[in-house]
């Protein structure tokens, strides 16, 4: 590598393998963070195995979203967060000097709890990364972008005659996959998803799950949710988390029916939380 440029190819070949052979795309190493003097994560490590659904699970307060926003940086924007400890993605480390944050987050991506589709067209709303990022050499690359992501996103086809119309103007669950739709419009290698379903109904939230689980063929997938139902749904892998600490990941059906730690049997018995 030449100084000043950052290797950022996926060489999924150099990818470190977890014990059970699954490539690891991400791997948090002794993560602590401090909001001022409050500290909100206490030694988290985990793997984030590539190709799989990561169900971050635990009580409101526990530190799911912080952890979350530690894997594309977006603590970055919160002036009073420090982040110690290690991230890494494709075995390189995202809080090295010569990571560029824009390229970062496009190559992690995030859908937030609430739909958050930009004031402007649905056609808008899916260009408008891969315009910033140059991903398109004309017009007509940038509309097989919008349409292919509609298409992975499952909106194209209630939407397709009418991407002139606002987003904002879609229903709550069109509006979420238009922003899953977003996220993937810039290729991303991993999307981060905060509580996606839980301003939606019970219809909506059907449709999101059952995206989640086609998008991790292409995608790596790590998601909060409050439900455990929905982790057992969507996930292969679930993390516990409790007072900031990660208490124990694994794959979801034994977290759910074998869990090693007492805390872990409390919650998901519903003792506490
Ligand atoms: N922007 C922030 N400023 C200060 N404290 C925060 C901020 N975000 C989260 N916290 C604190 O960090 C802890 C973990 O919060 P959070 O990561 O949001 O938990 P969860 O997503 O599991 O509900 C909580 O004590 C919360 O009050
Ligand atoms: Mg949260």
């Amino acid at each position: 590598m030449t100084a000043g440029t950052v290797q950022t190819q996926n060489m999924t070949g150099a990818l470190p393998l977890a014990e059970d052979g699954v490539p690891i795309k991400m791997q948090a190493q002794k993560v602590n963070v401090h909001y001022g003097e409050k500290q909100a994560l206490y030694g988290v490590d985990l793997d984030v195995r590539k190709n799989n659904v990561t169900a971050l699970i635990g009580p409101s307060g526990c530190g799911k979203s912080t952890f979350l926003r530690c894997l594309n940086r977006m603590n970055d924007t919160i002036d009073i967060c420090r982040v110690g400890g290690n991230i890494l993605l494709d075995n390189e480390d995202i809080y090295d000097q010569r990571i560029d944050v824009v390229e970062l987050r496009a190559r992690v991506g995030m859908v937030f709890q609430k739909p958050n589709p930009f004031p402007k067209s649905i056609f808008e709303n899916v260009a408008y990364g891969p315009r910033i990022h140059g991903l398109a050499q004309s017009k007509a690359e940038l509309d097989e972008i919008v349409a292919t992501s509609l298409q992975k996103a499952g909106l194209f086809e209630e939407v397709k005659d009418r991407l002139d119309e606002p987003g904002t103007g879609l229903s709550g669950g069109q509006q979420q996959r238009l922003c899953i739709a977003r996220a993937i419009a810039v290729s991303p290698e991993v999307i981060l998803m905060d509580e996606p379903c839980s301003a939606l109904d019970p219809i909506a939230t059907a449709k999101v799950e059952e995206l989640i689980d086609e998008l991790r063929e292409n995608y790596t997938i790590v998601i909060v949710t409050h439900s455990m139902q929905q982790a057992a749904r969507v996930s292969q892998r679930t993390a516990f988390f409790h007072l900031g600490y990660l208490v124990e990941e694994g794959k979801t059906n034994d977290i759910f029916t074998n869990p090693k730690d007492q805390r872990t049997q409390d919650y998901i018995t519903g003792r506490f939380g």
